[in-house]
C-alpha cells in the first residue's frame, strides 16, 4: 500500500538552529496519528514543510507516492492535503456559509452546496450558518476551519493544536467529529499538547524531540518508553 504521506530524512535549518533533523515519518491511508513532543521540538515546522509553507534543506516529502518536495502551498492543497492553524484565521466579516464558499472546489455549484449543507450539519454549525465568523466561540471557529478544509475533500488533514482554547465539552464533540470523518477515509495528523485528547483520539502517536522521530506506537506503548519519558512525558 502506498503511504498517503512519506517524509524521508527531511532536514530544516533556520540559521544555526536545526528545527527538523533527519525526520522520517509515514502515514498510511485513513490513519489517525498524533504528533507530540516538547516546545520547540519541530512539530509546527514539520507541518509547514508538509504543506509547502517552508522548503526543506534536504530530504523528500511524498503524497500518495508523488514527490511534492518544494511545491507551493496552493498546489499541495489542491493535491489533497488540508491544514488548520495553531491560531484560527476565518474571514471574520463573512458569514459561516460564505466562509465555506471560499475554498476553490473543483466540483460544480450543486455539489458545492451539498458539501456545505453536509458539513454544517456534521460539524454542528447549522444554527450559526448566517452568523458572522467573528461572532463565533473559539471552538466554533475551530469547527468552521475544519469544515473549510474538508470542502476540498482532502486525503490528509493536518491539525495544529485543535484543543487549545476549546472548552472540554465542545472538545469531546470535536473528538467525535474527527473520528467520524476519519472513519469515512480521511487520514489525520494531529499536533496536540493535551495528552487526554491524544490518548482518546489517536490510534498511533509519533514523538518528536529535537527535530527527530524518537518513538512511534499506541499511546500506552509510547508512555512506557524511557526515552519519551525523559524528553516529554516525565511528569505524567
Ligand atoms: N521561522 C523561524 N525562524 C527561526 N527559527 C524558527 C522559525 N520557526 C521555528 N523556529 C525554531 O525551530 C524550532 C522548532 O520550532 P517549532 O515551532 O517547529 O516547534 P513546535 O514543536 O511546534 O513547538 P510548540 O509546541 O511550542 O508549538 C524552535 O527552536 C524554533 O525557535
Ligand atoms: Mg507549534
Amino acid at each position: 500500500m502506498t503511504s498517503v504521506l512519506s517524509i524521508d530524512d527531511v532536514k530544516k535549518q533556520f540559521g544555526g538552529i536545526v528545527a527538523v533533523d533527519g525526520l522520517d515519518l509515514e502515514i498510511e491511508p485513513g490513519e489517525l496519528v498524533g504528533l507530540i513532543g516538547p516546545n520547540g521540538a519541530g512539530k509546527t515546522t514539520t507541518l509547514n514543510l508538509i504543506t509547502g509553507f517552508l522548503t526543506p534543506n534536504s530530504g523528500k516529502i511524498s503524497l500518495n507516492g508523488t514527490d511534492i518536495t518544494g511545491n507551493s502551498p496552493d498546489s499541495i492543497s489542491r493535491r489533497g492535503i488540508g491544514r488548520t492553524f495553531q491560531i484560527t484565521k476565518p474571514f471574520g466579516r463573512l458569514t459561516v456559509y460564505e466562509n465555506l464558499l471560499v475554498p476553490n472546489v473543483s466540483c460544480g455549484p450543486t455539489e458545492q452546496e451539498a458539501r456545505i449543507d453536509r458539513l454544517l450539519r456534521e460539524l454542528h454549525l447549522e444554527e450559526v450558518r448566517e452568523n458572522r465568523a467573528d461572532e463565533l466561540s473559539g471552538g466554533q471557529k475551530k469547527l468552521l476551519e475544519l469544515a473549510r478544509v474538508l470542502m476540498l475533500e482532502p486525503d490528509l488533514v493536518l491539525l495544529d493544536e485543535p484543543a487549545a482554547g476549546v472548552n472540554p465539552a465542545l472538545m469531546d464533540d470535536i473528538i467525535d467529529d474527527i473520528q467520524r470523518i476519519n472513519k469515512q477515509g480521511t487520514a489525520f495528523l494531529v499536533i496536540e499538547h493535551d495528552m487526554s485528547v491524544i490518548s482518546e483520539l489517536c490510534e498511533r502517536v509519533v514523538v518528536l524531540n529535537a527535530g527527530r522521530n524518537i518513538a512511534s506506537g499506541t499511546f500506552e506503548e509510547i508512555r512506557g518508553d524511557q526515552q519519551v519519558r525523559e524528553a516529554y512525558l516525565g511528569g505524567t
